[in-house]
């Protein structure tokens, strides 16, 4: 039996070592590849899906909205968010789901240290992975959130759906063109896709905070993004995407074959793609 991951382009992912160890680990006679696809090719996938000739797939770039039109349903997480990047059968159905916010959220439960007490985040972007994270965080209980973005419209969208859709009120806009963080925002979280190639660098700056903030990349791929140099260049505590493309994966492991991942497991796991990474 098959699992995808789909994009285009997608050899860069690292999801097929993370579930193919995990398969391996579990003894589940199946396979995880990468799936460079066009539009086009998205119906015969869930046909698949349908004849049981495919378990499910995950969706990265630009496949995460279009794919809305080809499923059945969508489950809380991807209706909330917007956006899909597990796709499973469940009853019969094709379901859309989105682990990435569940996967920031247990995080920082699991990982960040306690004794920082995280209470207000200061996130930058408002794209698929920003909803994700942002309505995740706000059934949390935590302070407030300001959002920053460079188009500031799809800022001020996912501000007016998460005070509609759950009825969060304490999220504030902060001006793109404000580069300074205000010093009660021990979280900042840089949700963009700015870092991922070599040199590039969110123009932000952090004077205003605490030595005892938490500065956090989603982005894993290289493991030390620009934003977080200049971080550690300032003696703040830093953090990349590892843990939480881990934990995602493993809220998607749940969805297809209700299985667990331990904390020992996920623990290996992170500690094998730091290793390729660093290769
Ligand atoms: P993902 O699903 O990974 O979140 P996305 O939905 O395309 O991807 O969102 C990308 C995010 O990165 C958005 O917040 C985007 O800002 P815009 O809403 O202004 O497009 C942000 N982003 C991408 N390239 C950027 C750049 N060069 N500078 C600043 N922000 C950028």
């Amino acid at each position: 039996m098959k699992l995808y991951v789909i994009g285009n382009p997608i050899k860069h992912s690292m999801s097929p070592q993370i579930h193919n160890m995990w398969l391996k680990f579990h003894k589940i006679n199946a396979h995880y590849d990468v799936l460079e696809i066009k539009e086009s090719n998205l119906p015969e996938l869930v046909e698949k899906m349908r004849k049981d000739e495919l378990i499910g797939f995950n969706i990265t770039l630009p496949y995460k909205t279009v794919i809305l039109k080809y499923i059945d349903q969508l489950d809380e997480s991807a209706n909330i968010s917007g956006s899909v990047n597990t796709v499973y059968k469940y009853k019969n159905r094709i379901f859309g789901g989105n682990t990435d916010g569940i996967g920031f959220v247990k995080t920082l439960e699991k990982d960040l240290p306690r004794r920082l007490k995280i209470k207000n985040f200061f996130i930058i972007g408002s794209g698929g992975a920003s909803r994700g994270i942002v309505f995740s965080l706000c059934k949390k209980n935590i302070g407030k959130i300001l959002l920053t973005n460079r188009s500031v419209q799809n800022a001020r969208l996912l501000i007016e759906d998460v005070k509609k859709k759950i009825g969060f009120n304490k999220i504030y806009l902060h001006s793109w063109e404000n580069k300074y963080i205000p010093e009660e925002f021990n979280m900042v979280v840089n949700t963009t896709s700015v870092g991922l190639k070599k040199g590039e660098d969110i123009d932000i700056n952090f004077d205003n905070l605490r030595k005892t903030s938490i500065i956090y990349d989603i982005i894993y791929n290289p493991l030390e993004t620009e934003f977080l140099k200049k971080a550690n260049s300032k003696h703040l505590n830093t953090f990349n995407g590892i843990s939480m493309l881990v934990r995602q994966a493993a809220v998607s492991f749940k969805l297809w074959f209700g299985v667990e991942i331990n904390e020992k497991l996920l623990n290996l796991t992170k500690q094998k793609l730091i290793k390729l990474l660093n290769e």
